[in-house]
């Protein structure tokens, strides 16, 4: 078994595989613009962030009903689990669906659905985060807020995500104001392509817990020691970034002088389906192409567990961190 491990930033929509794709239109009577999944597999090469969302967005057309939802969330967690995922922290962006007439309720009990039974069947805990598209008008984010409050019980914090260079944190500072009174946690995306002063905003303006990417911080060595001495964890995604070209190859990827900074890192998949592998084969990836050691290793599994939202339940962080001292290393 894979070490033990806390994925905190995954797109279920990220993680719709090609075969699900083409069943869940067949189902739904939508016509995918592509012959057949080795033809959808080809359209995967992205040149940057855009390319690959024009996909992402088109894609998701398919997924129409309640238990399309619940199908791909059982989809992911099946797949996480074998990869030694305990527990995971699902995205979901809701503009994305309601703006193709599938209501907010529909997107939220279908996920839901497939979150609360997540433990007793592949033995993974979950927190459920509501995202807002960046590239879209502060309003509609407000609005999908509003629309979210019959349904906060399920969901645990925001994000932000989308395009993400010209689109500062800053504009979303009302809506992070209105979540954090609502008591809801709250990261976003910063610093993937964008520059590292997003990853100063989103800290100062929007009141981040944690950072999503953030890579771009390296390039400002006074913001790297903030970042280092607020151990505010960043939630990196290797074969994401260089799939979408913001490194060249894994070799080149900046994970381990992150480490070596003092900085909380995870590795997380982003959007696996797309960008070739689940969180086990983030980590088999950068230990491979890094050289990484068994204590880097280790420590990185724990950082996925100290940085997750888990105070409402401590113990089963010490449960999970306890799980991560007593895994053995060369079993897998
Ligand atoms: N939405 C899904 N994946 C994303 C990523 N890597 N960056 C920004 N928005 C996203
Ligand atoms: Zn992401």
């Amino acid at each position: 078994m894979p070490v033990p491990k806390a994925e905190l930033h995954l797109h279920i929509e990220g993680t719709l595989e090609p075969e699900l794709a083409f069943a869940l239109a067949a189902r739904n009577g939508v016509t995918l613009p592509h012959a057949d999944t080795a033809a959808l597999r080809e359209a995967y090469r992205f040149s940057d962030l855009q390319s690959f969302l024009d996909l992402y967005y088109r894609l998701m057309a398919v997924l129409r009903t309640a238990e399309d939802f619940t199908e791909l969330a059982d989809a992911y967690l099946e797949r996480a689990a074998a990869q030694g995922v305990r527990h995971a922290e699902v995205f979901f962006d809701p503009q994305a669906h309601t703006a193709r007439g599938v209501p907010l309720g529909t997107v939220v009990e279908g996920l839901s659905a497939s979150l609360d039974r997540a433990e007793e069947r592949y033995g993974v805990s979950t927190r459920l985060i509501m995202c807002f598209l960046r590239d879209e008008p502060v309003e509609s984010a407000m609005a999908t807020l509003e629309a979210a409050k019959p349904y906060l019980d399920r969901i645990t914090g925001i994000g932000l995500d989308s395009a993400e260079v010209d689109h500062p944190p800053a504009a979303f500072r009302a809506v992070y104001e209105e979540a954090a009174r609502l008591g809801l946690r709250r990261v976003a995306h910063a610093g993937e392509e964008g520059p590292a002063a997003y990853v100063r905003e989103a800290l100062d303006v929007l009141g981040v817990e944690r950072i999503d990417h953030g890579l771009r911080c390296v390039e400002d060595p006074e913001l790297v020691e903030r970042l280092a001495r607020e151990r505010v964890p960043l939630t990196l995604c290797p074969l994401s970034n260089v799939r979408l070209r913001v490194v060249d190859a894994l070799a080149d990827h900046p994970l381990p002088l992150m480490m070596d900074a003092g900085l909380l890192v995870t590795v997380n998949s982003d959007d696996p389906a797309y960008f070739g592998g689940y969180a086990g084969d983030n980590f088999d990836g950068v230990q491979q192409a890094l050289g990484l050691t068994e204590d880097q290793l280790r420590e990185l599994a724990r950082n996925s567990f100290r940085a997750a939202f888990l105070e409402d339940d401590e113990p089963r962080r010490a449960r999970y961190l306890a799980e991560v001292e007593a895994y053995a290393f060369g079993t897998e």
